[in-house]
């Protein structure tokens, strides 16, 4: 692996990315609350209060912006802010232009908080916010382009680390994709029309959707995978060379993939064929990956049995090898004629959104907490275990009770009788998948649980630095 300074962070700034680090946090227990309180509307639709801004329709996307944006995109600010700087061994470069990147994405998580309850959207699935957000996330981005590529420029090492290319690489599509996707016309400060329109705004959403899948919610990760896993696994990365043909084959194929969520629909059938081929060819660079990860443990696999920190990274790659085999089965057009609008979908979604983002993003705050808040190690490492294992529950249980309801549903609205009508009503198929939605309801509950044990284990472990290290307790 890299040949690191041994700097005790006196020569990095790590303000910002403890700044991040913290909110990711705080707006992961946001994002999932709201994601069982959804949940939980599934099955006791009175949860609603009869008050608008509570209604399933406008808490679901807060949830998904909750958990992509805030979440998942404030791990991803912490972690490249963090490894640039150890890799390329300089501080960030324009400090003062970071520091907006960390205030100005704190006010967009709370612009879109506010008026997603008011339903304020756009109606387009991950970029619903209105044309005045969307025009600040776009500035922000610029912003932390400029912070990344320029520290990357000024670095003293003569190669960039593998995790730098994915963390680029994610930040450039990224910055493509939403100012392409959010072209429209404003017709008053809270409505605006896409610039597109019929086959055409489809396409260019779900190139932008899937895109945000494979670029935010994988290349990033990739990258924080990238460091962490060598790190905590004290052993260097399997295969540089594998992780480069990883970079370049993932990149090449992810965009041509979106056309698979529109399979069946009025976008030439060319087309979906096309974003079906080029999904099944995704499965080898995907693996190739995540086993470049796994076999990263070769000579460190007793590790398993006393450090969770590295369960949690290694358990997130196998969600991610697990997600990667799935979704490329779903992008064949027979299988996605029976998965598509069921929960096996919601199923595939959350293998990937808790399994692989939540589980890699949380198994790298534990490796990065201790380092900035000074003491190298957690206030308590029995609870990071007692995390682990919440979430490892609560994601099985959430994930294989949707498979069943999503395989179940499938098959119950496609079954026919001999006189060629329906055999089961919607309704009957909604009613046989309450049991399901609970089961998913108990998982969500124990993720988040695992979630408030992990802020009071960072509080603990912040207040014992701030305290001068007096009371660690016993792992
Ligand atoms: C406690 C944890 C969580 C719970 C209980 C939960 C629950 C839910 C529920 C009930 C839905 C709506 C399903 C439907 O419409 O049928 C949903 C959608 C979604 N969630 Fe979560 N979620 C959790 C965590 C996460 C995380 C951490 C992420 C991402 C990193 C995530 C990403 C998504 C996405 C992308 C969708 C939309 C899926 C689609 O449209 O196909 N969720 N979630
Ligand atoms: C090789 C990799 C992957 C392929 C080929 C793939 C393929 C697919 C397919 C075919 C669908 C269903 C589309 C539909 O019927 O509507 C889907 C949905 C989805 N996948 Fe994946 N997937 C992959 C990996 C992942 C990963 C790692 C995640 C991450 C977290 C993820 C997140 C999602 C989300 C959020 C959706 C729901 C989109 C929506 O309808 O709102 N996928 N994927």
């Amino acid at each position: 692996m890299m040949n690191h300074s041994q700097s005790t962070g006196a020569d990095y700034n790590y303000t910002i990315v403890r700044q991040f680090a913290l909110t990711t946090v705080l707006w992961g227990i946001v994002g999932m609350s709201v994601g069982v309180l959804i949940a939980a509307q599934l099955i006791w639709p009175q949860l609603n209060f009869d008050t608008p801004w509570l209604t399933y329709s406008r808490l679901r996307p807060l949830h998904t912006n909750a958990v992509i944006f805030a979440f998942g995109t404030s791990a991803l600010f912490a972690t490249s802010y963090y490894v640039v700087q150890r890799t390329c061994q300089i501080r960030l470069f324009a400090p003062k232009l970071a520091a907006f990147t960390f205030w100005g994405w704190q006010a967009v998580i709370i612009a879109a908080a506010i008026t997603l309850p008011m339903g304020f959207t756009q109606g387009k699935e991950y970029a619903e916010l209105e044309w005045p957000i969307d025009i600040a996330i776009a500035i922000i981005w610029v912003s932390y382009a400029i912070v990344f590529f320029g520290t990357i420029a000024k670095r003293t090492t003569s190669h960039i680390y593998v995790a730098n290319w994915f963390f680029g690489a994610f930040i450039i599509t990224v910055a493509v994709l939403h100012i392409v996707n959010s072209m429209a016309v404003p017709v008053s400060l809270f409505k605006s029309y896409s610039l597109y329109s019929g086959a055409v705004d489809a396409m260019v959403q779900w190139w932008y959707g899937h895109n945000a899948v494979g670029f935010l919610l994988t290349a990033g990760f990739l990258g924080m995978m990238y460091y962490f896993v060598p790190k905590q696994a004290g052993r260097p990365v399997y295969s540089y060379r594998l992780s480069i043909v990883h970079f370049w084959a993932l990149i090449a194929l992810y965009i041509w993939a979106g056309p698979h969520h529109l399979h069946y629909t009025a976008l030439p059938d060319w087309t979906q064929s096309l974003g079906m081929v080029m999904s099944l060819i995704l499965f080898a660079p995907s693996w190739g990956g995540m086993i470049n990860g796994i076999m990263t443990l070769s000579g460190a696999w007793h590790k398993l049995r006393t450090d969770p920190v590295l369960r949690f990274l290694v358990v997130s790659l196998s969600f991610y090898g697990m997600s990667t085999f799935e979704g490329p089965m779903m992008a064949i057009k027979t299988v996605n004629a029976l998965s598509h609008y069921t929960d096996w979908t919601i199923g595939h979604v959350h293998s990937g959104a808790l399994g692989w983002v939540a589980m890699v993003s949380i198994g790298s705050l534990y490796h990065l907490i201790p380092v900035l808040f000074g003491h190298g190690r957690m206030y308590s490492m029995k609870l990071v275990n007692v995390h682990f294992w919440l979430a490892t529950i609560g994601t099985v249980l959430y994930i294989v009770s949707m498979w069943i309801s999503g395989v179940m549903q499938g098959l119950m609205w496609r079954a026919v009788n001999s006189d060629g009508t329906l055999t089961y009503s919607f309704v009957e198929s909604l009613e046989a998948s309450y049991p399901f939605y609970f089961v998913r309801f108990i998982g969500g509950c124990f993720f988040l649980t695992g979630m408030f044990i992990m802020a009071y284990n960072v509080i603990k472990t912040v207040k014992a630095s701030k305290d001068s290290l007096p009371a660690i307790a016993e792992a």
